[in-house]
């Protein structure tokens, strides 16, 4: 995309508070924000790293997160009380995050209750989820877990009681599960609509990993079709995707990871190489733009319109409104709880 004057403009603009704001602002993008963003940020990364940029980070009084709003939830709950975060559109949610919320999850966890006993399942939520579910977890001896973590987070998990439940993303789970060398039997999907997440007490009593029936719209649109006809096309291509994947496409794959997987993926090819990547459009239109000696190529076109929210204007009406618009909060009796599961996946990293 060309820059317009419009644009260079308003850039200029962002340049300058960003310099009169000096270190008392940091600017946090997501590997999917738009060009124009990351080239704006202080930091780039993907959902954990950015957790952890958010953690470390003491000094600056403002923290202008760019991404979805669960991802500044989180920054917010891991920030200091002096920091005050802010994302540029309010509005920028995930669909999948909201496949779950608190009274489905507390009604499941009851059933489960029921059936084989709470004390035997330890709950585990992705990243993608509101603060309330990170705070059932924190309650729950359970944690949090990204795309970048879920193999150690699952070991954690199994290591102190016998059953996860997970959610929202069924696919991240299930993906996670293949690794781990689980037979199909052993993972159960959980339809919060149906009675007992629609399954027997029988097989919950036999399932390892409950997968809550959550998914990612950005994700499920790659097939196995897109892989084979692109491996016609390019038989000498990588192709690499992102765990939120259908299982058939991961396994189609030569490798799958989180964004920050994907981006050394890139990194580390040879000059020449051919690699295909299945994940959101705006990650790999940068990655071909950074990297023209490799040819970088999409699986399939697809966008996240959430992430796609934030653009030039809002980041600069967010800066000019540094402190006092779009400030993210979080009640602090759910704070505490969420910060318990968060801190249980950031302690994982540092073991
Ligand atoms: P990462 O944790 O890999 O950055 O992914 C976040 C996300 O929302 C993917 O859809
Ligand atoms: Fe949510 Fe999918 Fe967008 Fe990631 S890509 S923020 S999971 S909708």
């Amino acid at each position: 995309m060309t820059e317009e004057p419009d644009d260079r403009e308003t850039i200029e603009k962002i340049r300058k508070l960003k310099e009169a704001l000096g270190e008392r602002l940091i600017i946090l993008t997501h590997h999917y924000q738009r060009k124009e963003i990351v080239d704006l940020g202080d930091f780039k990364g993907d959902s954990f790293g950015l957790s952890q940029r958010a953690a470390a980070d003491k000094d600056a009084q403002y923290i202008v997160f760019c991404g979805v709003h669960f991802m500044a939830e989180s920054a917010e709950i891991l920030s200091q009380p002096h920091q005050t975060v802010q994302i540029p559109a309010i509005e920028a949610g995930c669909p999948m995050a909201d496949m779950a919320d608190s009274v489905l999850v507390e009604r499941a966890w009851e059933a489960l209750d029921q059936v084989v006993g709470a004390a035997k399942i330890t709950p585990m939520v992705y990243m993608n989820s509101d603060a309330e579910l990170k705070a059932f977890c924190g309650k729950n001896s359970g944690l949090v877990c990204t795309s970048s973590n879920a193999p150690v987070a699952f070991d954690w998990a199994y290591s102190q009681r016998e059953k996860i439940l997970f959610f929202p993303d069924q696919h991240l789970g299930r993906n996670t599960g293949n690794q781990k060398g689980f037979k199909p039997e052993e993972m159960i999907v959980w339809d919060p609509e149906k009675e007992l997440g629609g399954n027997s007490p029988d097989a919950i009593k036999k399932a390892t990993l409950i997968l809550w029936d959550g998914y990612c719209h950005v994700h499920t649109r790659f097939s196995v079709a897109h892989i084979l006809s692109m491996r016609e096309r390019f038989p000498d291509a990588k192709v690499v995707v992102h765990p939120e994947c259908p299982e058939s496409v991961v396994q189609q794959a030569d490798a799958a990871g989180s964004t920050s997987f994907i981006v050394n993926y890139v990194k580390e090819a040879e000059p020449g190489s051919v690699i295909i990547i299945g994940t959101e459009i705006n990650l790999i239109d940068r990655l071909a733009r950074e990297y023209p000696d490799r040819k970088v190529l999409d699986l399939h076109n697809s966008l996240c319109p959430n992430m796609f929210k934030i653009n030039l204007r809002n980041l600069l009406w967010t800066l000019e409104n540094i402190g006092k618009v779009n400030v993210i909060e979080v009640p602090d009796h759910v704070k505490a709880d969420a910060r318990k599961a968060l801190d249980r996946m950031l302690a994982l990293a540092s073991a």
